[in-house]
């Protein structure tokens, strides 16, 4: 996104070619000239077809950095494989994440936020939302469901900042990779040894000792679920918040409800709205097809563009207005098809308990600093705010 625009809106060059050229070449870092599908029937149509591959070993994979193309070498996770392959690594977790399972963790989930509440009212205004509260939610969560000790947090945050950060080096993503991968695999071979009652206990127990997988293969899938289990419900937090405070009236509806239905059905919109995985599905064709009336040879890339689509006002009359009331569930910002989002029934109860408990007990929540000087995050391929100092 360029600066000095919207902070919430996709840039306005690319949201012109949806009307304009909704499938259209772009040119990235590396040359390459891959398909940048823009409309909301379409980007659906790519992301079901099964003749759109996700695996990014292909040639013609549009990778969105050089960092992550060295990356994604090393540490080869189901998001970037495709069927079979792909669904018989995901069947491991599906039971894990059903929507009944993340729901018995609500109260849980309801104590961490509360208890983080409680520790900034104790402590000074104004404070980093960020680093308070933000990062802290869904880090705890995803830390007890997987087994990773906590404590060790500053060690995968950074490692996780490493690796979707634009200006990142082929040989820091690497470094910062490997890293993880090593930690992970040795927590994963000490669980099997002295399992606990958490997910990687039971994929050592299940996969490892068995010789179905290696403890590599399942420090990849740890990593997977490591980074995609905190980074995006934090910035959707943060930047959930920012887009908030700027919509006052929505704010104060979401604060004063007592009608769950209505947090839901706000973080359904806020999820719309912002739809912070900015930098597009990465795709390439693995055979000849059309999409939205565009040949796509066969080894083209494809970037299908969510944050565009949920912008569409085929599929959202006056997309680039909040409407926290309006009907958004069917936006695309958990992706679709068979890679759609594992974790977004996990997502999305963090963002109800979040959204249901944060405004209401601290009703007074406002920015410390003018909007126009929080750090947006347009150096990282996940979007947000690095920091977010508020009072109350
Ligand atoms: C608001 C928060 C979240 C957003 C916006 C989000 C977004 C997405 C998107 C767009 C995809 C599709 C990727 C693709 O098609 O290439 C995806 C996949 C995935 N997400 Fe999330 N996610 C969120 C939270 C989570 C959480 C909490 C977890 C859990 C641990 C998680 C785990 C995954 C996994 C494992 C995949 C890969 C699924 C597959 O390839 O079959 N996500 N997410």
């Amino acid at each position: 996104m360029s600066r000095g625009q919207c902070p919430f809106d996709p840039p306005p060059e690319l949201a012109r070619l949806q009307t304009e050229a909704p499938v259209s070449r772009v040119r990235l870092w590396d040359g390459s000239t891959p398909w940048l599908v823009t409309r909301y029937e379409d980007v659906r149509a790519v992301l079901a077809d099964p003749r759109i591959s996700a695996d990014s070993d292909r040639p013609g994979y549009p990778h969105v950095t050089p960092a992550s193309a060295a990356r994604r070498k090393r540490a080869k996770a189901f998001i970037s494989q495709d069927d079979p392959e792909h669904a018989a690594r995901r069947r491991l977790l599906t039971g894990d994440f059903m929507v009944r399972r993340m729901e018995a963790l609500r109260p849980r989930i309801q104590h961490i936020v509360d208890e983080l509440i409680d520790a900034m009212l104790a402590g000074p205004k104004p404070a980093d939302l960020v680093e308070a509260f933000a990062l802290p939610v869904p880090s705890l969560v995803i830390c007890e469901l997987l087994g990773v000790p906590y404590a060790d947090r500053a060690f995968f945050h950074r490692a996780s900042r490493t690796v979707i950060a634009r200006d990142t080096t082929s040989e820091q993503a690497v470094a910062a990779t490997e890293q993880l991968l090593d930690y992970l695999a040795d927590l994963v071979r000490a669980k099997e040894k002295d399992p606990g009652e958490d997910l990687l206990s039971r994929l050592a127990a299940g996969q490892l000792r068995t010789g179905a997988m290696t403890a590599e293969e399942i420090a990849a899938m740890g990593q997977l679920l490591l980074i995609a289990g905190h980074e995006t419900t934090a910035n959707m937090i943060a930047l959930g918040t920012v887009a908030l405070l700027e919509n006052p009236a929505q704010l104060a509806e979401i604060r004063d409800t007592g009608d769950p239905k209505v947090i839901a059905n706000a973080v359904e919109e806020l999820l719309r709205y912002l739809n912070i995985t900015h930098s597009g599905r990465r795709r390439v064709a693995t055979a000849d097809l059309e999409i939205g009336g565009q040949l796509i040879r066969r080894g083209e890339g494809v970037i299908a563009a969510g944050d565009i689509a949920n912008r569409d006002d085929s599929a959202f009359p006056e997309p680039d207005r909040l409407d926290i009331g309006r009907k958004a569930r069917h936006h695309v910002a958990f992706g679709y098809g068979v890679h759609q989002c594992l974790g977004q029934p996990l997502a999305r109860i963090e963002l109800q308990v979040v959204y249901g408990t944060l405004y209401r007990r601290l009703p007074g929540l406002s920015l410390a600093v003018p909007l126009a000087d929080l750090p947006f995050k347009h150096d990282m391929i996940v979007y947000g705010v690095h920091e977010l100092p508020v009072t109350w």
